[in-house]
């Protein structure tokens, strides 16, 4: 049982300065030792190197902020990734902002073909430059991956798409934009809103993805966004949004996708230290990593 771990210190995704520092907040957190505890040999290989704002290249237009940079750093943490996986390792990427599941998703899938994703989180991420709110190039990385956005995105370790839209599984959403509501509905994506999940209940949504993504993939990645979860409990967020998944019902999801045994490799992002109160968010990540990675109590 290996894992090797990759901070992302990345902040150009999006405005909000201080989520670079989330993987030190991660391991502040103390995952090393959670996952030495649960038998794992445990490899951190330390930090990517993503440009400071100061330092990015401002030649990206305005619809793709720091455009240069974030490329950058994706095709180096790509590359990170595949050496990962040919060791045998599991990957465990720590953010950073959501833009970095560009780099690990195409790290990933050029080792994995049949790739399934779950993203847990309350947007979708399925912006491209012209449908994006914000031009935050955080919240278009579904949308590359599926081979949506713009050519330096899309094409970041040389292909594309890297996952089929019709094995993703978006859970947690609770904020859309209209470009993504319509590109959800002409893809045919899966996504259990918060609306299902307090239908259904988060055991029946998770045994649905589980079976949804087996019949159909021979790998799955989790991508989660803390910001998935409700902004009481993990506020150490850019984007919070009211309304969110409990702390309770993210453990069962995590508990539920070890038993299932589906996961391959993983990502925990856009824990912001500077806007987190006494690092709960960043402790509610290294718990959530832990569950899936399969700590239990008894
Ligand atoms: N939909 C909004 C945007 O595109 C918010 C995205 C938030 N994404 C995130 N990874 N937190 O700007
Ligand atoms: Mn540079
Ligand atoms: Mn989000
Ligand atoms: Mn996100």
């Amino acid at each position: 049982k290996q894992v090797s771990i990759i901070g992302v210190p990345m902040d150009l995704g999006q405005t909000r300065r201080g989520v670079d520092m989330g993987p030190s907040a991660i391991r502040y957190g103390g995952l090393y030792e959670r996952l030495t505890d649960l038998g794992y040999t445990v490899h951190d290989k330390g930090d990517i190197t993503v440009d400071i704002l100061e330092n990015a290249e401002q030649s990206g237009t305005s619809n793709l902020k720091n455009l240069e940079s974030v490329t950058e750093a994706s095709e180096c943490l790509a590359k990170k990734i595949e050496q990962i996986i040919t060791d045998g390792h599991f990957p465990l990427v720590l953010g950073g902002d959501h833009s970095i599941a560009l780099g690990t998703l195409a790290g990933v899938a050029k080792k994995h073909k049949n790739l399934g994703v779950i993203w847990y989180d309350a947007h979708g991420d399925l912006n491209t430059p012209d449908t994006s709110p914000s031009g935050n190039i955080h919240g278009m990385p579904l949308a590359a991956s599926i081979g949506i956005g713009h050519s330096a995105l899309i094409n970041i370790g040389g292909f594309s798409p890297k996952v089929k839209p019709e094995h993703v599984v978006i859970i947690g959403a609770r904020d859309l934009d209209a470009g993504e509501r319509k590109l959800i509905k002409e893809k045919g994506i899966k996504v259990y809103t918060m609306h299902e999940i307090d239908r259904l209940g988060m055991s029946a949504v998770m045994r649905k993805t589980i079976d949804y993504l087996r019949e159909r993939t021979e790998f799955v990645h989790l991508s989660l966004d803390l910001d998935g979860l409700d902004p009481t409990e993990a506020p150490g967020v850019g984007t919070p949004v009211a309304g969110g998944l409990s702390y309770r019902e993210s453990h069962l999801a995590m508990e539920m996708l070890e038993e299932s045994s589906i996961i391959t490799s993983a990502e925990f992002v856009e824990v912001n230290p500077i806007l987190d109160e006494k690092n709960k968010t960043g402790a509610a990540a290294v718990a959530l990593i832990a569950s899936l990675l399969g700590e239990k109590l008894l």
